[in-house]
């Protein structure tokens, strides 16, 4: 027999069902949740948020640094902490607080969020906050209001050597410092050394010329974000082996030092047919600090992650549906969606980031190799490649049939890389929100958070 339906395609390409996806009757279901029906009830375009899978995925990095640091006896703890920029929704951040993480934050406006979180009960002051990104006067006000709240374990990352210097003028409080040192960039990246964090020449002097004698600070971590995420590549180990000799210089030199911050990029599934080994990659990070620790004779620190994309992406999906289709060519076949993925999935457009994309109906339909347009009026706004194949195929839709798809882990970065909720690229609306939890009984509860975007909320940020 021939397997030419898409759901053959799907079961030959990757191993599914998996990872909560699976078929039922030619439709998509994503943690037992029927999709097409999500879609008649709320319509599209839609963007989700399935709220159980946070709680699960900081779960998952907890436990594995938990059984790494006891089959090796490492000495320090872990500390998972949510980087806000990922996504800084009230519920997103509230769902990931219920599994007691701490906070990374990135700009003023971010502390105003924890002092809300304060003020509502949410985050007690015991927490830690670890400010990164760079400190203009009314980040450091917001810091320094923090600490004086009692917010002790506040650290301010220098980013340059010039921030301790406002931060000296502007905290007339004791603080705990964090150093950024900048890593190298992977071979193929247009620089060599990362914008972010200083090299690690500078930190010794930096620390004994402006933090060592100044009673305010006590410097407690040393921070670093490989921008091309961790990955068991030769470049990442390398890279962490590196920093890991860094810290132990700088503790050999400043005994307050014992927090160890490996920043982000803890790989999710962007792909149903890549496999991500979480535990070999966990248990290496821990094993590789404590044999660089203990040959230098240094104390083993506490580790600090501050995960966005593995915290909130995959809780993240965003459906469509094709609302026409047009033959440009011999061999280029369009279906047009009905939003922008300019404005909706920003990153696909603007890094070339890929997501799992489904059909959500027909998948016992023959398929096709096509290309995904958005409304736009913009060349770039489409999407005709995914990462296993870099090709796209969907369904073959007869005369006037109704197709809907939906692109998945879509959770981190889109809304606040798409201005969600201001002006979109021809003005094609943001989509109506809903967010998705499940019950003490273990049911499906629904909740629309926005509405899609009307005219007037566009035309009154415009000035009409
Ligand atoms: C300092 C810092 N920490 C953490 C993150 C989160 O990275 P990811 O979403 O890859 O986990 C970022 C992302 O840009 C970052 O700049």
């Amino acid at each position: 027999m021939i397997k030419n339906k898409y759901i053959d395609l799907v079961e030959q390409t990757f191993y599914f069902p998996r990872h909560g996806y699976d078929v039922r009757n030619g439709n998509l279901f994503f943690h037992d949740l029927n999709l097409m029906e999500i879609v008649k009830e709320y319509g599209t375009p839609l963007k989700l948020t399935y709220l159980p899978k946070i709680g699960s995925q900081i779960q998952v990095a907890k436990d594995l640094f938990a059984k790494a640091i006891e089959k090796h006896k490492y000495k320090g703890k872990y500390h998972y902490c949510y980087c806000t920029k990922s996504s800084h929704f009230k519920f997103i951040i509230e769902e990931c607080l219920k599994s007691d993480v701490d906070l990374e934050t990135s700009s003023a406006f971010d502390l105003d969020i924890i002092k809300s979180l304060h003020k509502d009960g949410r985050f007690p002051i015991h927490k830690k906050i670890i400010c990164n990104g760079y400190k203009t006067d009314s980040y450091i006000k917001g810091m320094v209001e923090l600490v004086q709240m009692g917010f002790e374990n506040l650290v301010c990352v220098l980013d340059n050597t010039d921030e301790i210097d406002l931060l000296d003028s502007m905290c007339p409080v004791p603080i705990k410092i964090g150093i950024r040192v900048a890593t190298e960039e992977e071979p193929n990246f247009s620089v060599y050394t990362s914008r972010l964090g200083m090299s690690s020449k500078k930190i010794l002097r930096l620390y004994n010329q402006k933090i060592k004698d100044n009673p305010k600070f006590t410097l407690k971590m040393m921070h670093f974000f490989v921008n091309s995420g961790i990955k068991d590549t030769t470049f990442y180990w390398s890279e962490l082996t590196r920093l890991v000799n860094v810290y132990c210089d700088l503790r050999q030199e400043c005994n307050t030092l014992d927090w160890f911050d490996i920043g982000g990029g803890m790989p999710i599934y962007n792909s149903l047919g890549v496999e991500h080994n979480y535990e070999y990659m966990i248990e290496q990070i821990v094993m590789i600090i404590q044999y660089i620790c203990d040959e230098k004779d240094v104390p083993e620190p506490d580790i600090f992650t501050e995960f966005g994309s593995f915290t909130v992406g995959e809780s993240g999906a965003t459906l469509y549906k094709i609302v026409g289709q047009k033959q440009q060519n011999d061999k280029e076949l369009w279906y047009m969606i009905d939003s922008s993925f300019i404005t909706t999935l920003p990153d696909t457009w603007g890094i070339g980031q890929k997501f799992i994309l489904l059909a959500l109906n027909h998948w016992q339909r023959e398929f096709q190799r096509i290309n995904l347009g958005g409304l736009t009026c913009d060349g770039q706004d489409f999407y005709n490649s995914d990462s296993h194949t870099n090709q796209v195929f969907m369904p073959k839709l007869h005369h006037d049939e109704e197709l809907y798809m939906g692109f998945f882990h879509t959770g981190a970065y889109q809304e606040s890389l798409g201005g969600y909720g201001g002006i979109q690229h021809c003005l094609i609306p943001a989509p109506k929100h809903i967010i998705i939890d499940k019950n003490e009984k273990g049911e499906h509860t629904f909740k629309l958070f926005n509405k899609e975007q009307t005219p007037e909320s566009m035309l009154k940020i415009l000035g009409y």
